[in-house]
């Protein structure tokens, strides 16, 4: 197998390591392309189709992010058949659940002038579900089924399994198994899942509650990086700090130890500086007098 290979993309030669994907050339070039199940870091399930592009000398398009490069391929990214079937996919997202947090399809849905409306509205409707736990909310009605969250609790990463797919059609969605409330589930709250999903249809507690009261301001956010004080691993983590408050806790994608990924108390134990015991008793004794 050779070591490299040399294809052209957009009519530019460009060559890469083998066993490089399509979408690796072509980021290479400095091509933008939309992607939404792609992660670096788990394995590609190619169930979006927004990447798709171009190939001389095959019938169908293909998913960028897992095409395998080689040697001779001439690739197109915005061929108007390449431009109509990202367009395509765009407005089916829309059109099929709630994208407005989804940075990708803000993104791009103006460049390939999608028009989600020519479909009617959103079919899948569901409230958010925020009340199986204190750590973070699950909200299907912005889920596009990208798998990521399944691989990042299974062999990619958690190995906690605790999420699925589940369901056919209109009922395909993502499953804690049965259906059990998370805390029923093997779920540890590691928060991996939260980290991945491209959408907002898993969000910190924290994060849900500011962008429901309209107080989560992006703008008015500084990153600090530091050290998990946890434990000896070390993580390094981003904690997200508005109004001198810690509103979220990250770690860097390109971090060789970590990957973006952390357990349950790098990620979600910030909480006593907010005053975090008493808000929740506080919480929680308000749910009890509403029920
Ligand atoms: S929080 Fe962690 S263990 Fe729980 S479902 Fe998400 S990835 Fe799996
Ligand atoms: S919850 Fe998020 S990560 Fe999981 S399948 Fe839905 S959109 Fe993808
Ligand atoms: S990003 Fe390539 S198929 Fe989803």
């Amino acid at each position: 197998m050779p070591e490299q290979v040399t294809l052209t993309v957009d009519g530019q030669q460009v060559t890469v390591p083998s066993g490089a994907t399509l979408l690796d050339a072509i980021t290479a070039l400095g091509i933008e392309t939309p992607t939404l199940c792609f992660d670096p870091s788990l394995t590609q399930p190619s169930a979006c189709r927004v990447c798709v592009v171009e190939l001389k000398g095959s019938r169908v398009l293909t998913p960028s992010c897992s095409r395998a490069a080689e040697n001779g391929m001439e690739v197109l990214t915005d061929s108007p058949r390449v431009r109509r079937a990202r367009k395509g996919v765009i407005e089916l997202l829309q059109s099929s659940v709630d994208t407005s947090l989804a940075a990708t399809i803000g993104k791009f849905a103006p460049r390939y002038d999608a028009q989600p409306d020519r479909y009617g509205g959103a079919t899948v409707e569901q409230p958010p579900r925020d009340s199986d736990n204190w750590l973070y909310v699950r909200d299907y009605a912005r889920c596009i089924l990208c798998y990521k969250c399944v691989e990042a609790c299974g062999s990619d990463v958690q190995h906690t399994f605790a999420l699925t797919a589940a369901g056919r059609g209109f009922g395909a969605h993502i499953d804690t198994g049965f259906d059990v409330p998370l805390g029923e589930s093997p779920c540890v709250y590691c928060g991996n899942c939260v980290a991945v999903c491209p959408t907002g249809a898993l969000l910190g507690r924290t994060e849900f509650e500011m962008r429901r009261d309209g107080t989560w301001d992006e703008s008015r956010q500084k990153e600090v990086v530091t050290i998990c004080s946890y434990c000896g691993v070390g993580c390094e983590l981003d904690l997200h700090v508005q109004d001198n408050q810690i509103v979220k806790v990250s770690s860097p994608r390109e971090n060789s130890v970590t990957h973006g990924f952390l357990c349950v108390k790098g990620r979600f134990g910030y909480d006593y500086m907010r005053g975090g015991s008493k808000r929740r008793q506080k919480a929680l004794a308000g749910r009890d007098e509403e029920s």
